[in-house]
């Protein structure tokens, strides 16, 4: 019997020290360990053996168990280290490579310009309000002193909803009615940041939607000297300490008297380049005093109240600033352009 658990013994380790893989392994396991193993069963039927021989046979028997557990144990290990060797080997990991770059996300140049201008405003003490792109024909024209067929009309080609007199607002002026409605009788200073639209043929200079920055004061004794000191204010902090700034009489119907603000060229300084097409000046936005129709209709006295308005295009801009000659690829999602900024 001891000569037979020798031989056990001798079977089962060299067997082991083939087995490469999980499978077999746990065969081996139940082959040689498991309970209807020889080993097993020479130990169970150890009571049939021969009074003296049982001792020395109980003990070989427990002493090849014991060696046979500690080798399965090492070979588990053994095979464990060599299949993490074997993976590392195959996925060739070179550690000391650089990472790949992620790629990071910025802010839309459009949305940049957009909020340093707000930020700016706000550092001015004008409050951000922001109001619906979705606008009725009454707020987008008649409250702004636009009435039906008014020619004035013809300068923002309209979108309009299958709703009868729903429109895409073609500015954010109407914005003032709405804040000038809220707010009265009190003293309102405001920028009204969003999108506008006109149906117009798209070019390098139009574009069918496109921002606005908006901005309104009302109060009592506010003059056009006001006007005029806030937005050069404005446009030193915009462009510089330095910057040049003219204004020239214009029209709006919602303001009187109305006005269009130049700024220097800062491509040229004034000399005359492609940008400023020669005139040495660029137009930056338009502005007025609030016609006092449009106060009234807002809810405010013109005989006590008097306010300006003024409305700026952020893409354009941004053009300026950038030296960017087309418009359109603010809404082409092209990431050349894009990623630039
Ligand atoms: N709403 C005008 C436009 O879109 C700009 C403007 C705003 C002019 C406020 C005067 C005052 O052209």
């Amino acid at each position: 019997m001891l000569k037979r658990l020798q031989e056990l013994e001798k079977e089962a380790l060299a067997t082991l020290d083939a087995v490469e893989e999980e499978d077999a392994l746990q065969a081996w396991k139940v082959k040689y360990l498991g309970r209807s193993a020889a080993l097993a069963e020479i130990t169970s039927g150890l009571g049939e053996l021969p009074k003296e021989e049982r001792p020395a046979v109980g003990q070989r028997a427990n002493q090849v168990k014991v060696t046979l557990e500690a080798a399965y144990d090492s070979r588990v290990e053994a095979l464990h280290a060599e299949s993490l060797e074997r993976s590392l080997r195959e996925q060739l990991l070179d550690v000391t490579l650089p990472g790949r770059p992620i790629v990071r996300g910025r802010i839309h140049p459009a949305n940049q310009t957009l909020r340093e201008i707000t930020a700016i405003w706000a550092e001015m003490g004008f409050q951000v309000y922001r109001s619906r792109d979705v606008e009725s024909d009454e707020y987008n024209f008649q409250l702004l002193n636009f009435p039906p067929h008014h020619p004035a009309r013809d300068m923002q080609d309209t979108f309009f909803t299958t709703e009868p007199e729903i429109l895409l607002r073609t500015h954010t002026s109407p914005g003032q009615i709405r804040v000038m409605r809220e707010r009265a009788p009190e003293p309102i200073r405001v920028v009204l940041p969003g999108m506008c639209y006109r149906y117009e043929q798209i070019t390098a200079r139009s574009e069918i939607q496109f921002n606005q920055v908006e901005g309104l004061a009302v109060g009592e004794r506010i003059t056009f000297a006001d006007l005029k000191g806030t937005l050069i204010a404005f446009a030193r902090r915009m462009f510089g300490q330095n910057v040049g700034t003219r204004f020239r009489a214009s029209y709006f119907p919602f303001t009187e008297p109305s006005a269009e603000m130049d700024i220097e060229c800062f491509v040229c300084g004034g000399e005359g380049c492609t940008v400023c097409k020669y005139t040495g000046w660029l137009e930056i936005l338009g502005c007025g005093m609030v016609h006092p129709v449009v106060l009234q209709n807002g809810g405010y006295d013109p005989e006590k109240h008097t306010g300006f308005a003024f409305g700026m295009g952020p893409e354009r801009i941004a053009m300026l600033k950038y030296g960017i000659d087309d418009i359109r690829y603010f809404w082409a999602n092209d990431l050349r352009f894009l990623e630039q900024f």
